[in-house]
């Protein structure tokens, strides 16, 4: 692959952002937001609230909350993203009690919410988890700073809880708190329409609640898995790839095991550069939360390591169960061992094209890139996870020269709205 490829904005930012907006009186207008159908089921879930959407451009839009109430929301749209959650503090902040469902999402094995639960009962929340339904309810005159120590550094946790501080009565600190680049953006959305958010970044953020949040104009940071992505894909491809609009130290962990690889990776103001090689080395990997490998670069990386000389061993640090893709990569060839967390990968010299599926949204767009790699032609079902979390991909990826086409797959989209790839 060859070319340029510009970065959409972060989903992860995004899909807290929105629910966010919930929370301001005024117009919101959120610029460098990505197409992707996360957003698209979030900002309807929005509208059903009573917001108002309107789209400036393909990236921009304003979303008016200002004459938002508290109903029912489509529990169905809630139930298929994990980020729903992020109504839980953002209802809780705007009408003192909140009703979503138990967040969905990508499988990979249990996602517990308990921390997220813990932390905003430390701010006067009661809840109730029945039938699938959270309830949750601002006691006794609604919520009140508090100190919170995270059991487990929780992305969702640490969000969540600093939406619901934000307009707590006194201050919130949260101890142990995630540090990954989208937590930073929510504080930094959140201060500019008028909260008090200190410490984001580290692992304590401190929270003063404010009277009321007011509109404003927000960027959002681009998408540092999606511009990962490109970067595994220019790497596997043996290609040449300027990857734009990123924010380079975010991807600092990502360049460096590229290095390891063999590839040459560098470093501009706004972009990187990566160079494949026609021969990767092997490397070790173990997601950690930031400023550690990421997890949802995982897939991605054992791809690489797939094609690479020697014995790569990839250890999970996050979840108990991401190593389901392993088996489509297998049916192309690839020799992986998979025991629990660790997955050992023996590099192969080529994969071979296969029928596969997305197991998720980061592993569906791993094996698209090792269908783009392998020999003969690869069919990815399920697309509809990849389109959760990246916008164009097929056609981003045309774009370097990738044989690449979304074909309608009639029976996957009766099932799920979704179509399959192929990948030459
Ligand atoms: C977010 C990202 C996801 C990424 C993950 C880790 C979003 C929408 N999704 O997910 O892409 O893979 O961060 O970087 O931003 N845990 C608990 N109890 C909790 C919360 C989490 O035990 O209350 C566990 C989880 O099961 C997991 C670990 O903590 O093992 C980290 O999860 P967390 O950081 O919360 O991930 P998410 O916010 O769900």
């Amino acid at each position: 692959m060859h070319g340029e490829v510009e970065i959409s904005g972060a989903k992860n930012a995004a899909v807290a952002i929105i629910p966010a907006t919930l929370m301001v009186n005024g117009v919101c207008t959120l610029e460098n937001l990505p197409q992707i159908s996360d957003v698209d089921m979030l900002l309807t879930i929005l509208q059903h609230l009573g917001a108002t959407v309107h789209y400036l451009d393909k990236s921009t839009v304003e979303i008016d909350c200002t004459n938002v109430h508290f109903q029912d929301a489509p529990f169905d749209l809630m139930r298929k993203i994990r980020a729903s959650y992020y109504l839980i503090g953002a209802m809780l902040g705007r009408f003192g009690t909140a009703k979503t469902t138990m967040p969905g999402g990508c499988n990979f094995g249990v996602r517990p919410i308990d921390q997220h639960i813990k932390g905003i009962t430390a701010l006067g929340a009661a809840f109730v988890v029945e039938n699938g339904f959270i309830y949750a309810n601002a006691t006794d005159g609604g919520l009140r700073g508090a100190k919170v120590y995270l059991d487990k550094v929780s992305v969702g946790a640490t969000m969540n809880i600093m939406l619901a501080a934000c307009q707590a009565k006194g201050r919130t600190v949260i101890e142990n708190a995630a540090r990954e680049p989208h937590i930073v953006d929510l504080a930094n959305f959140l201060n500019s329409m008028g909260a008090d958010v200190r410490g984001a970044g580290t692992d304590t953020i401190k929270i003063n609640g404010v009277e009321a949040l007011h509109g404003g104009t927000y960027t959002i940071i681009p998408d540092q898995i999606e511009a990962g992505t490109f970067m595994v894909a220019a790497a596997a491809t043996g290609g040449e790839v300027l990857v734009k609009n990123v924010i380079p130290r975010h991807l600092e962990v990502i360049s460096a095991k590229l290095r390891e690889t063999g590839c040459v990776v560098e470093e501009y103001g706004d972009a990187v550069l990566v160079r494949g090689t026609r021969a990767l080395n092997s490397t070790n990997i173990k997601t950690q939360p930031y400023p550690g490998f990421p997890t949802d670069m995982q897939p991605l990386m054992g791809v690489l390591l797939c094609l690479a000389r020697g014995t790569g061993v990839i250890t999970e640090g996050i979840y108990d169960n991401r190593f389901k893709y392993m088996d489509e990569l297998r049916r192309m060839g690839a020799e992986v061992q998979v025991d629990g967390k660790t997955a050992i990968i023996e590099g192969v010299s080529e994969l071979t094209g296969a029928n596969v599926r997305a197991c998720d949204l980061r592993a569906g767009a791993a094996v698209v890139v090792a269908g783009l790699c392998a020999r003969g032609r690869t069919q990815v079902e399920d697309v509809h996870y990849i389109e959760r979390g990246y916008e164009d991909f097929v056609g981003k990826l045309s774009s370097l020269g990738a044989n690449i086409r979304r074909v309608a797959d009639t029976e996957a989209e009766e099932r799920h709205g979704s179509a399959a790839v192929l990948c030459d």
